[in-house]
């Protein structure tokens, strides 16, 4: 796949570099120094070049969206028309000191994405685990048992492209349902969050959801 970053912070180079790293082309955009696009780029060890937003966008197969809150609309009009296009978005509403979830219960930050780009497919995944233990998950990528990654929205081909991405990086894709279960997966990260860097283990977490066979007892 074509794959534009839009914002290659903590979570866009990673992801980015990763995606290269499996086999996808790459864009690198939305940094405050094109230095570090070009040096993201030069180092995904892959097919991946810096660009600007519109470039990343131009002609992507999928789109991740990896930028603060406050920056969504900045970067979304730097990225021009939207349409038809597949957006993987990690980005939690969260407000300027990070603390709190701006929507919740009601909606979510994936719904609000999708108001704000009603042609285009949002798919919400990969914003439930921290960015540190994205490395750890790819080299465990030949391991029986993959952590969970969970996925949700409304577009089944977008579903699809995301599912292939989230296999790709290492993880057992988890289709949540539509997007509007958003609304239960981005307060899931906060635990995530709390669990990754308020413990004494380090942020390198992830998670894992296992079925059982249960007899009944008559
Ligand atoms: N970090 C995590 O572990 C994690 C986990 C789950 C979900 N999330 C969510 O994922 C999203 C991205 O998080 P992150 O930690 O990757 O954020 P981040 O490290 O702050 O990355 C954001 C990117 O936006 C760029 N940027 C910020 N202001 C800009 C401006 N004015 N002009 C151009 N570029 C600008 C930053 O540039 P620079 O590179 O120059 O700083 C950076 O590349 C957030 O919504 C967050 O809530 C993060």
């Amino acid at each position: 796949m074509r794959i534009g970053i839009l914002g290659s912070g903590l979570m866009g180079a990673k992801l980015g570099t990763l995606f290269a790293r499996a086999g996808h082309d790459v864009v690198f955009s939305y940094a405050r120094s094109e230095q570090k696009l070009k040096r993201l780029a030069r180092e995904a060890e892959g097919s991946a070049r810096a660009g600007t937003p519109a470039d990343a966008a131009r002609d992507a197969d999928a789109l991740l969206l990896a930028v603060h809150w406050s920056r969504v609309d900045d970067v979304l009009k730097q990225a021009g028309d939207l349409a038809g296009k597949v957006i993987v978005t990690c980005s939690l509403p969260m407000n300027a000191n990070d603390t709190e979830l701006v929507i919740a219960h009601t909606s979510s930050g994936a719904e609000a994405l999708a108001k704000k780009l009603p042609k285009a497919h949002i798919v919400s995944a990969f914003g439930t685990v921290p960015s540190e233990v994205l490395f750890g998950v790819f080299d465990a990528r030949r391991r029986k048992n993959r952590p969970s990654l969970l996925y949700c929205g409304d577009h089944q081909r977008a579903k699809d492209a995301a599912a292939a991405l989230i296999h790709d990086v290492g993880f057992d894709p988890v289709d949540a349902g539509l997007l509007r279960m958003a609304r239960n997966m981005e307060p899931f990260t906060l635990l995530i969050a709390q669990l990754a860097y308020e413990g004494d283990e380090g942020p390198e977490i992830g998670y894992r959801f296992e079925r059982f066979e249960t007899k009944e007892v008559k």
